[in-house]
């Protein structure tokens, strides 16, 4: 589980190990090592334990996913959902250094550490899941979000072509493209676009309330039981897809 320190990927984690998973949570952030301890208590049976590493490294990455399965005696999920979002600015005004970076973690990220867990599933014989974190701004470009969007549709189609490869090994691969989620993420957005349009982050998070058709910001838990349900037996027909999970919003 990767991006596992806070946000989405702790809330899918804390499903994960309720549902009697174990799980070794991967993060740049050392503060991954608290959440995986605070997590752990949780659900008897489930293990969980945390590693630091960059998943846009290449050697990073593959080390920490070899280690991880080796902790858990094996893989067959792998959830990438570690994420940047990336310069809020016209492309005309975008460092390359800045757009490569976005690219590089979001899908450069879930590139590498799906080759190496495929790898390991393929070995071990028994078949997984592996889900991405994509987005809704990976399913329509936005101005001001040319990197991250790009990054996003990267994992859109990176998912296609890796599930026809695992097909014959039945690994399964999807996407999900959450909406606006109500997590740091998010709200660091807004407040750059309160910034930019001279306005308060209340009406930032009113206007984008407004504009879901189920009015509210999407949770954590609204994240983690669409993973938890492509990560099942339920969803052993499904592989290839980008399963949108965002109140709505493209319908209005
Ligand atoms: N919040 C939203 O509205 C929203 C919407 C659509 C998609 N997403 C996607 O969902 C995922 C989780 O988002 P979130 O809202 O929980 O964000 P978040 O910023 O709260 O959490 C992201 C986590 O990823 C980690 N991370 C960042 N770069 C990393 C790297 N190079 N290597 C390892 N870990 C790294 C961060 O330290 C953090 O713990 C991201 O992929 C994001 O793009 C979020």
């Amino acid at each position: 589980m990767t991006g596992a320190a806070r946000g989405l990927g702790e809330a899918i984690t804390a499903r994960l190990t309720a549902d009697g998973a174990s799980v070794v949570l991967i993060d740049i952030s050392p503060e991954v090592l608290g959440t995986a301890a605070a997590l752990a208590g949780d659900a008897p049976g489930a293990t969980t334990s945390g590693l630091v590493a960059d998943v846009s490294d290449e050697t990073a990455c593959e080390n920490v996913i070899s280690q991880a399965a080796a902790r858990l005696g094996g893989v067959d999920l792998l959830v990438n959902n570690a994420g940047i979002g990336g310069p809020d600015t016209a492309v005309v005004d975008t460092a390359a250094a800045d757009f490569r970076r976005v690219v590089a973690v979001n899908l450069g990220g879930t590139f590498l550490a799906s080759r190496t867990a495929a790898r390991l599933m393929i070995a071990q014989g028994t078949g997984g899941a592996i889900v991405n974190l994509g987005s809704i701004f990976g399913q329509q470009g936005v101005a001001g979000g040319a990197g991250y969007c790009a990054s996003k549709a990267g994992v859109a189609l990176l998912t296609q072509s890796l599930a026809l490869e695992l097909a014959p090994h039945q690994i399964r691969v999807n996407t999900i493209a959450p909406g606006n989620m109500a997590t740091e993420m998010h709200w660091e957005e807004l407040r750059s676009r309160a910034a930019a349009a001279g306005t308060s982050f209340d009406d930032q998070v009113s206007l984008v309330r407004d504009g879901v058709p189920l009015r509210r910001h999407g949770t954590g838990a609204d994240i983690a039981g669409a993973v938890a349900w492509l990560a099942s037996r339920d969803a052993s027909y499904v592989t290839g897809q980008t399963i949108g999970v965002n109140g709505g919003v493209w319908l209005s």
